[in-house]
């Protein structure tokens, strides 16, 4: 019987930081387009591994604040830590902040002409510099967690929504980001594919240890698989806390209100 070996000294860092520490930090973060100002002074921490769900009223700031934080659309103020790296540093590489930060779009602009697989190896070869064949057995890893492994030959149109939303996500995947930012991912989705999309979703949120942001209108979702929710309302988190403190015991009038509309 062999015994147990401590881990070498020198083995590779672990791929994301211990739970806990935060993964993003947002301080008084703002966002104006011309003198529309759409945030006004966001101020956030989400622990890496933590799970938040961000709900609000159409044109609250919701998928604004998310493309901040991958530095798509850049705030006009304020400080944006990612794993305790400040990337609203103009120095920051871009690239490389992107590519840590995977996002989800309601729609999920897959190329038409390309497999399922192909759709993620081709930025695997392209981002990751990968060879063909691991980019191709990665591609085929990320589809089987996602239950799509053997629809990898297939193309977009020939695929379900919900299909190309998992293939979309398995995409984002691939890449190995620390943060993953979902916005309404499966708000284009009709109601019969909305389940398997969310089951990926809530597979990832508990097992995976990823850190994730989830823009969503779906509240039995958010109760169910969310560590906390923040409300923003015109532009500010107008009230913030554990999931079900929050959904079912809502303190402004502003959140009770917007509960009552949507559930
Ligand atoms: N590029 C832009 N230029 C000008 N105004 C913008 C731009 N992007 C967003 N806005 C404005 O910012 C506000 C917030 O938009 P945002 O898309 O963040 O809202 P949201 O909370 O995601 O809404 P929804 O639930 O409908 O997706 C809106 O009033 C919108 O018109
Ligand atoms: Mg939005």
């Amino acid at each position: 019987m062999t015994t147990e070996q401590a881990a070498p000294l020198t083995g590779k860092a672990p791929e994301r930081p211990p739970e806990g520490e935060p993964a993003i930090e947002l301080v008084d973060v703002c966002k104006s387009f011309g003198k529309t100002e759409v945030l006004k002074g966001i101020s956030a921490t989400v622990g890496a591994g933590e799970t938040v769900c961000l709900i609000g009223a159409s044109g609250s700031g919701k998928s604004t604040l998310l493309r901040c934080v991958n530095l798509l659309s850049p705030p006009t103020s304020g400080t944006m830590r990612l794993h305790g790296k400040t990337i609203t540093d103009p120095k920051v590489d871009l690239n490389a902040v992107r590519s840590r930060t995977g996002m989800v779009f309601q729609h999920f602009n897959l190329f038409p002409h390309k497999t399922a697989l192909d759709n993620i190896a081709v930025a695997l070869r392209r981002v990751r510099k990968m060879s063909r064949e691991e980019a191709r057995q990665r591609g085929l890893a990320e589809l089987e967690k996602v239950g799509l492994r053997h629809l990898a030959s297939s193309r977009p149109g020939q695929l379900s929504g919900g299909q190309q939303q998992r293939v979309a996500i398995a995409r984002s995947l691939a890449m190995e980001p620390d943060i993953m930012l979902f916005d309404e991912a499966t708000s284009a989705l009709d109601p019969e594919l909305v389940k398997g999309v969310l089951d990926v979703m809530k597979d990832l949120a508990s097992s995976s240890g990823m850190t994730m942001v989830a823009v969503t209108h779906e509240m039995g979702f958010a109760r169910e698989v969310a560590d906390r929710v923040l409300f923003m309302d015109r532009g500010v988190v107008a009230e913030e806390g554990p999931a079900r403190e929050v959904l079912t015991s809502p303190r402004t009038p502003r959140l009770q209100s917007f509960l009552s509309q949507v559930l």
